[in-house]
Parts: C-alpha cells; sequence; structure tokens
C-alpha cells in the first residue's frame, strides 16, 4: 500500500479525491499533520492542529452498490472504536452513524465521500480525524463543550502511530470480510456493542424534518431503526442525529 505523507495540506480528503481521479488504488492512504481547509460532513468544517491528532483518508474501490456505502462508514466506525479501545484502553462509544465518543464527547469523525455512475461505485473516500493529543484549549471555544480528545481520557500524550497501525489493522481485516465474503455481521456486531445511539431517544434533523424517536437496531444495512412518536417504524439512512439519553 502506498501512504502519503504530507506535513500541511489542505484536506486529505481533496488530495484523495484528486488522487482516486488519477487512477491511485485500492489501499492508498493519505495523512497530514496538519489540515488547512479540512471538511466535516453537512458542510461544516473540522479544526486540525498540527501534529496533534490523526488526519487521515483511505481510497478504497469496492465492487459494491453506491446504497451501500453507509456500510463502509459502519466498518471504520467499528474499527476506529476497536483500535482506540485496545491502545488506550478508554471506554469509546460509538454514535451513529459516525461520531466516536468518550465520555460523551466526540473524539472522532468519519467523513465518507463517494464517486459514483450507472450504479457502481467508481470509488470511495474514507476520511477519518481522531483528535488524539489536544488540549481542551486547543479546540475552539465553541465547540468545547462538545469535542474531547484521547489525551484528556488517558491523561497523557499518546502514540498517534500505534493507534493509526491498529485503526489499518481492525479496517483491514472488517473491510475484507465484507468485500471477499459479503459478511458485515462482525463490523455490525461492534458497532451495536459500542452504540451510544441505541436504545436511546434521539432528535433526528433530516433535511427541513425534525422528529424525536426511540433508536431500536441497525440493520444490517447501517441504516438506524427508530420508533417514531405514533409507534411506527421507520429507518433511517443518515442525518444528524443527537442522543437524548
Ligand atoms: C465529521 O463531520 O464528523 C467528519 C469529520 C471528518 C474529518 C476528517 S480529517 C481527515 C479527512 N479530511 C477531511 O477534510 N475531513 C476528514
Amino acid at each position: 500500500n502506498k501512504i502519503y505523507h504530507f506535513e500541511s495540506i489542505d484536506s486529505t480528503n481533496t488530495i484523495a479525491k484528486k488522487l482516486a481521479t488519477e487512477g491511485a488504488i485500492e489501499g492508498t492512504i493519505i495523512i497530514a499533520e496538519e489540515q488547512s481547509g479540512a471538511r466535516g460532513r453537512l458542510g461544516r468544517n473540522w479544526v486540525s492542529p498540527n501534529g496533534t491528532g490523526i488526519w487521515m483518508s483511505m481510497i478504497l474501490r469496492p465492487n459494491i452498490e453506491p446504497m451501500e456505502a453507509t456500510k463502509i462508514t459502519q466498518i471504520t466506525a467499528a474499527a476506529v472504536a476497536l483500535a482506540i479501545k485496545k491502545v488506550t484502553g478508554c471506554d469509546v462509544g460509538i454514535k451513529w452513524p459516525n461520531d466516536i465518543i468518550i465520555n460523551k464527547k466526540k473524539v472522532c469523525g468519519i467523513l465518507t465521500e463517494m464517486s459514483a455512475e450507472l450504479n457502481c461505485v467508481n470509488y470511495i473516500i474514507v476520511g477519518i480525524g481522531i483528535n488524539v493529543n489536544m488540549n481542551l484549549l486547543d479546540f475552539p471555544e465553541e465547540i468545547r463543550p462538545i469535542a474531547t480528545s484521547i489525551k484528556s481520557c488517558v491523561g497523557e500524550s499518546v502514540s498517534r502511530k500505534k493507534i493509526v497501525t491498529e485503526i489499518l489493522h481492525k479496517f483491514e481485516e472488517l473491510y475484507l470480510d465484507f468485500v471477499v465474503h459479503k459478511n458485515i455481521e462482525k463490523s455490525m456486531n461492534i458497532c451495536k456493542k459500542y452504540s451510544v445511539t441505541l436504545g436511546n431517544q434521539v432528535k433526528i434533523k433530516n433535511r427541513n424534518k425534525e422528529i424525536i424517536a426511540q433508536a431500536i437496531d441497525l440493520t444490517e444495512d447501517g441504516q438506524l431503526l427508530i420508533k417514531n412518536e405514533l409507534g411506527e417504524i421507520e429507518k433511517v439512512l443518515s442525518g444528524e442525529v443527537s442522543v437524548r439519553g
């Protein structure tokens, strides 16, 4: 596998897309010490100061339908949660669909972007941002109440290399299980086991709609099953979910 390492770049996802368009093979990894224009979900930005976090993207070329891209996010969340748990012992949670949580605060976000045509996936970029060795004051004031780092949990700096290595190791195992054996069960079971969403009341914002519901289960497709206020079961594909406890 080819690994690109940048001191500073606007966004590892953006460069990954460019490399994928130019034909970079599956498994190509892009890592940066610092990002100046990192992107989050829903048009947000992502704070990525120098040397303190894991800012990386993977280029994947799975033979799946575009509809299945959510599964890749779930596989990634499972791999990241297991890796952080193994290396640090921190009590991690997964907030569906793509946040890793420690002490109810966000420690990692995943941004999955896809290029597809004629119902065929051309490439998928999985961007992973993990706050590793940041102190609370390294975060902009407005996100301090909702953001945390691995260092805050462990009490000292943690090797980013160890975490990256473990993530790639776990991801490869779960991803191959899916693309080679069509088996996503292991990943979904990890997502369920670590879920901080399931069993709780959630508020789901999707475009202009906002609903309050009970999170019941995750489907084999990586979607969230909810019971709405009328007692009806619905599937949620994606969106912004806040857990209300
Ligand atoms: C989120 O909104 O929770 C997703 C955040 C994803 C951030 C990562 S950092 C590496 C990669 N490059 C980007 O520009 N974004 C992702």
